[in-house]
């Protein structure tokens, strides 16, 4: 059986990727933030994951809003960088997993859940500056990745009780693959912020902090709140707690948070960094 090893939450805002790029980890102003990756690289490297479920909401690159799919899942063996701005160079390709992701995306149809299947997807910072975070140098391309975007840019948006629901459906699917596969999950974005209009800035550092103490012990409780709820209290782009809260679904079994780092301001949110251990239950 295909076994969800753990959960991971982090930023995935291009500033990181210009950081880096310009080697800038040990500057006074990202400091605070890069030093928290060092223990979970570390697990990533021991545990050593096949494939990462990769939740993030794409940004207008490959759907634009005239075309969004509330849900999509990439069933290709490769994905290519559509990222532009930031004089970041050409960067490698992310490797699919098609076996996998059609599994999921057939379970999860069946389940109800009415996926955009793509067989083709090009993908942006949401899922590149993650991986890269992971595996600096984007070294990346020894782990299998499954993305799996969520709608966050465009009205009307799948609300946190749908995406909690989907990230469960995810983690029934991967417990029903019999493939002996360690997975690895990442929810990316958020917390907090909001990148344009009157509120421009905003961060709510408090209401961060409780969502990462519910991501750890009560996650349903978070889908108590609409999107319009996300938006008042943690800003328009808040909303990509989203990400966050679907990587929680998909650990159905006990969960151990082993590492956190919660940084604000980096850019204009609030960066949630952090590293839940989980075992699978009893099929
Ligand atoms: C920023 C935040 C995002 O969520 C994003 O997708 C791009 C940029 C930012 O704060 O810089
Ligand atoms: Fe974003």
């Amino acid at each position: 059986m295909a076994n969800i090893i753990g959960g991971i939450t982090t930023s995935h805002i291009p500033a990181i990727a210009n950081a880096m790029a310009n080697g800038l980890e040990d500057t006074p102003y990202w400091k605070p933030f890069f030093d928290g990756y060092p223990p979970v690289r570390d697990w990533l490297n021991e545990k050593k994951p096949d494939v990462i479920i990769l939740f993030y909401n794409d940004h207008g690159l490959e759907f634009f809003i005239d075309k969004k799919p509330t849900f999509a899942i990439g069933v290709a063996d490769e994905y290519h960088n559509a990222d532009e701005g930031w004089g970041i160079p050409t960067i490698p390709p992310v490797t699919g997993e098609s076996d996998l992701s059609w599994h999921i995306a057939n379970s999860l149809v069946e389940d109800g859940f009415d996926m955009t299947i793509c067989q083709e997807m090009k993908v942006d910072h949401g899922l590149t500056v993650p991986l890269n975070l992971m595996w600096p140098g984007h070294n990346y391309g020894h782990v299998k990745v499954i993305p799996v975007c969520i709608n966050c840019e465009q009205h009307p948006m799948p609300q946190p009780k749908r995406t909690f629901a989907l990230g469960q459906a995810i983690g029934r699917a991967v417990q029903s693959f019999d493939d002996d596969l360690k997975v690895a999950v990442f929810g990316t974005g958020g917390m907090s912020h909001q990148l344009d209009g009157e509120r421009a800035g905003i961060i709510n550092r408090e209401f961060d902090l409780m969502c990462l103490d519910k991501l750890v012990s009560d996650p349903e409780d978070l889908t108590k709140y609409s999107n319009f709820d996300l938006a008042e209290i943690a800003g328009a782009q808040g909303v990509e707690l989203n990400m966050l809260i679907a990587m929680r679904g998909c650990l159905i079994g006990d969960v151990k948070e082993l590492h956190r780092n919660y940084h604000a301001p980096i850019s204009n949110t609030g960066s949630g960094l952090m590293l839940l251990e989980h075992t699978m239950p009893e099929k």
